[in-house]
């Protein structure tokens, strides 16, 4: 089956689906996206994914594409287009098209690609095999909360966990403490049974996921602070885990090729996957 892709107005095969030489996305990195989870063809949190690409394309100053309605149909006729029920959408806004120059140039408009994918993300399978992790220095810049294209210190992360056999890096900042994952945010379940994350702030992206988990927990009663931990800490907790939309919760089972717990998973990530997995049911009918 064909593929096709939304670029800028129009909907073309994936294969030629192409962006100027001079868009500022590919030249500066100067733009933002957003990777939603599609669950029997619902978007999963999808309003959620809407306001926060309206909060990076606000704090980097682009011009938002289109109306959040409009962005709403063309996402609905890219996964009409390609046949997705379950899968992955992905979004990226850039400032657009200009002459190479640093500063903002003063007449453009902003560049909007979509495309989606079939895919089996989450599974009970994937869940108990879990992932390791690595530890590595947090390099990326200030204002990791916007949801930038400027990917290269997590692509770098993530090359640096594949070679060493793990499946992510934790990235800690100069305090010493865990910022978030290359690619996901990071949870502990301490001593004492607390579940705790980082809190929001320009550290961290704020995880569209990591938001719905913390309103599950509260719901199951488990009593979660959003407080900074370290690499030590996590490693003497009882259960760690990862969160993202692409993989929902997954325990993190080793740390540098120590053992977080038991090496097992654990009963809260456990909890928070299947009430995850409810609640994404509910969502879209399925559950
Ligand atoms: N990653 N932190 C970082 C650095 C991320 O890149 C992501 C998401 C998250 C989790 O956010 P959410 O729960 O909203 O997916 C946290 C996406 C999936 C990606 O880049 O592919």
């Amino acid at each position: 089956m064909s593929r096709f892709a939304y670029v800028n107005g129009r909907y073309v095969r994936h294969r030629d689906a192409m962006v100027h030489i001079e868009d500022r996305g590919y030249q500066f990195a100067d733009g933002v996206y957003e990777v939603v989870v599609v669950d029997h063809g619902v978007l999963v949190d999808g309003e959620a994914h809407l306001d926060r690409l309206e909060r990076s394309l606000s704090a980097l100053r682009i011009v938002q594409p289109m109306s959040r309605a409009a962005i709403k149909l063309v996402m609905g006729e890219v996964l009409r287009r390609n046949r997705v029920r379950d899968g992955l959408l992905y979004l990226q806004v850039t400032r657009g098209v200009a002459r190479r120059e640093h500063k903002f140039p003063a007449t453009i408009k902003p560049a909007m690609v979509m495309t989606a994918r079939s895919a089996a993300l989450w599974s009970q399978e994937r869940f108990s095999r879990g992932v390791s992790v690595i530890s590595l220095e947090d390099i990326r810049w200030g204002r990791a909360d916007i949801k930038s294209v400027s990917l290269i210190a997590n692509v770098l992360a993530k090359q640096a966990a594949a070679e060493a056999d793990a499946n992510e890096a934790w990235l800690v900042g100069p305090d010493g403490h865990v910022t978030e994952g290359a690619s996901s945010n990071a949870w502990i379940v301490t001593a004492a049974g607390d579940l705790v994350t980082r809190g929001t702030g320009s550290k961290i992206l704020g995880g569209v996921t990591r938001a719905t988990l913390l309103r599950l927990a509260a719901h199951l009663g488990v009593r979660a602070v959003e407080r900074a931990f370290t690499i030590e800490e996590a490693l003497k907790a009882r259960e760690a885990f990862l969160s993202s939309s692409s993989s929902a919760v997954l325990p993190v089972l080793s740390i540098d090729g120590a053992c977080v717990g038991n090496g097992r998973p654990g009963p809260v990530a456990r909890r928070l996957y299947d009430a995850y997995g409810e609640y994404v049911g509910r969502l879209s009918g399925s559950g």
